[in-house]
């Protein structure tokens, strides 16, 4: 095969790859900006304040009375019987979704 009939060959595969990746990630991102929080609420933290928040073996986390910069740092250095989390088990970026989920779940069930 010749230079000239490989090229263009490589440049369509390489702009059709560009073009999958780059729907791919914005699909992701797009999800995560819905459900991120729920979904590391579920996993995660729902394991003890229960679902939607409402509390179980931990206290109730609905109506979200904590700001993202006070619920950081009980998350990473835990508090009385709550574990400490690690960046392993939930990200800053989760953390701060989980109080979004938890403050709109909140001001939904108010507005009831
Ligand atoms: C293993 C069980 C467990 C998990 C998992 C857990 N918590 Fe807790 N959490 C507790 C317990 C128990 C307390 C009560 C601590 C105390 O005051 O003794 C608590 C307390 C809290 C408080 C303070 C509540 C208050 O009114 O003072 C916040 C905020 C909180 N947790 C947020 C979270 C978030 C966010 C997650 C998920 C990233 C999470 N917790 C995961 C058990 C857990």
């Amino acid at each position: 095969m010749s230079y000239f009939a490989r090229r263009p060959m490589m440049s369509v595969t390489a702009m059709f790859l560009a073009v999958a990746v780059y729907l791919g990630s914005t699909s992701v991102v797009f999800a995560q900006a819905d459900d991120l929080g729920k979904k590391a609420y579920e996993r995660i933290c729902g394991n003890c304040h229960g679902p939607l928040g409402r509390g179980g073996d931990g206290p109730p986390l609905v109506p979200m009375k904590y700001e993202f910069a006070e619920v950081l740092p009980i998350t990473r250095e835990g508090l009385q019987m709550m574990p400490k989390l690690s960046t392993v088990t939930i990200s800053d970026e989760e953390i701060k979704a989980v109080v979004v989920y938890l403050k709109t779940i909140g001001a939904a069930k108010k507005a009831k």
